[in-house]
């Protein structure tokens, strides 16, 4: 069956929102982008402006539909997930800045709700920590605000586009508030938190009707919703159980699916919805390294590389990290190990440390950490992957990639599509649009652009492996647990 016309497919991320003029029959025929910048705050606080966020919406969408200079049917939004904001429902004004997924100043509350962690994480797949939306927006009713609602930035986003109050299933996963089996608002969980008679979006199908905007030009209907991971792992067409993706953006998110039935894994994994269409959810279990792409920025703004285009011509000057070890734990480190604590760390340095060593390290550090969330998830599904598929803006780096299949001795697919996350929410905005398509009408079809086999053994990756969790190992003991 043919999938429809163009959709505007808009991706808003940590660090910019991404807009494709989509269509399947000819692709990507438009793009536009905008930045957002966070504020990276003393001890560990991210903020952004919510004006930001939607400004870059706008922008963004409006630049890739201008560009086009053709209409289109639908409009789908992907959004980044655990950030959050208190607004007035009445008149779509924002009461706080929003705080952004890598916050940490919920941590004291986090601490305070131990207790309670593992029936949580029974509840909703979530361990307890500041990285989720929950205890964020406990923390902004008891140090910011009593009035108006405080959602995760979706509600508030598609609010000002359509008036709706509504976010959807995957995005409502990643708060810790929704029952992971029932795939409804928790009255446990919101009670723990101290958020029971919060009014609530309405928790919807990805690929369903929300409402209507006019923030594009014409009148739309918004048709596709959907947290960007997830989005990401759709169009990665992962929609079999025992496949799994990576996207290296702001972090790094390796997602695998499960299938219909929430799989709670014993590896430190989160379990979460990965979509809901047709009142039917998928699942999957993902792991996060919190510092990817920022961690290449921190490089950057300490004058070691000029950014991201660097890393391969940096890191190929030096045939290896000469002794360099790098643990890129710079917000914490998240699954498996869920220290949101501990800082990262370099050692092994000498006066003859070059940048392209400290490249290496990093390479190396992040590479390792995927490793780390892959065997997780493999252990979680009890077989291993097969192969690992692969999009985001570090894919770029060669040096990054192969050091990627090295430590995981599979083969690395990198996919041939750039935003893949935007792809995904606009494939979504189709099924909302069109009832009578299913997945397999809209996924885009699955084209590595480059695939990286492993070249080295078994033996040297179990070596640097063991090395990295050894320097893992020594900095959680430096860094007891607050
Ligand atoms: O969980 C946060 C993550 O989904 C953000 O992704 O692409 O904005 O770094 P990105």
């Amino acid at each position: 069956m043919t999938a429809g016309g163009p959709v505007l497919a808009v991706d808003q991320g940590t660090s910019g929102t991404k807009a494709l003029v989509v269509c399947p029959e000819r692709g990507v025929i438009a793009s536009g982008s905008a930045p957002v910048r966070p504020r990276h705050l003393p001890g560990g606080l991210v903020e952004v402006g919510p004006g930001e966020l939607l400004a870059s919406v706008l922008d963004a969408g409006r630049e890739a539909l201008d560009r086009a200079g053709e209409p289109v049917a639908a409009v789908g939004l992907a959004n980044q997930g655990e950030t959050v904001l208190a607004w007035d429902p009445a008149t779509g004004e924002p009461l706080t800045d929003a705080l952004v997924w890598q916050d940490r100043r919920a941590e004291p509350l986090c601490a305070e709700l131990a207790a309670h962690a593992d029936e949580l994480r029974d509840l909703t797949g979530l361990p307890l920590d500041p990285y989720f939306a929950a205890p964020k927006m406990a923390w902004i009713r008891r140090h910011r605000t009593r009035r108006g609602v405080v959602t995760t930035s979706d509600a508030w986003l598609v609010h000002r586009l359509t008036g709706a109050f509504v976010t959807d299933a995957a995005t409502a996963g990643r708060t810790q508030l929704l029952d992971l089996d029932s795939v409804t608002w928790s009255e446990r969980a919101l009670a723990l938190f101290g958020l029971d008679g919060e009014e609530l979006p309405r928790v919807v199908d990805a690929a369903e009707q929300v409402g209507t905007t006019d923030a594009f030009g014409a009148e739309l209907p918004l048709t596709g919703l959907l947290v960007d991971q997830q989005a990401a792992l759709l169009a990665q067409d992962v929609t079999e159980p025992g496949s799994a993706k990576c996207t290296y953006g702001t972090g790094a998110f390796l997602l695998a699916q499960t299938g219909e039935r929430p799989r709670r894994g014993g590896s430190g994994l989160v379990a979460c919805v990965a979509w809901r269409l047709g009142g039917r959810s998928s699942y999957c279990l993902d792991g996060q390294v919190l510092t990817a792409a920022s961690a290449v920025r921190w490089l950057t703004d300490l004058g070691v590389i000029k950014g991201a285009r660097d890393l391969d011509p940096v890191g190929s000057a030096v045939p290896d990290s000469g002794g360099v070890t790098f643990v890129p734990a710079l917000a914490g480190l998240a699954a498996p190990w869920w220290r949101g604590d501990a800082r990262g760390s370099l050692t092994g340095l000498g006066l003859d440390t070059t940048p392209g060593h400290l490249v290496r390290a990093l390479c190396e550090g992040v590479a390792a950490q995927v490793a780390e969330l892959a065997d997780a998830a493999a252990a979680d599904l009890g077989e291993p992957l097969r192969s690992l598929r692969v999009d985001g803006g570090l894919t770029r780096s060669a040096l990054l990639m192969q050091t990627q299949a090295d430590l995981l001795q599979r083969p690395v697919e990198v996919s041939a599509l750039p935003d893949v996350t935007a792809l995904g929410v606009g494939a979504v905005a189709r099924l909302g649009l069109d009832g009578r398509l299913g997945l397999q009408d809209v996924v885009p079809e699955w084209r590595p652009a480059a695939v990286y086999e492993p070249r080295i053994g078994p033996d040297e990756a179990a070596t640097r492996r063991a090395a990295f969790r050894a320097d893992v190992t020594a900095l959680l003991e430096r860094t007891p647990p607050s």
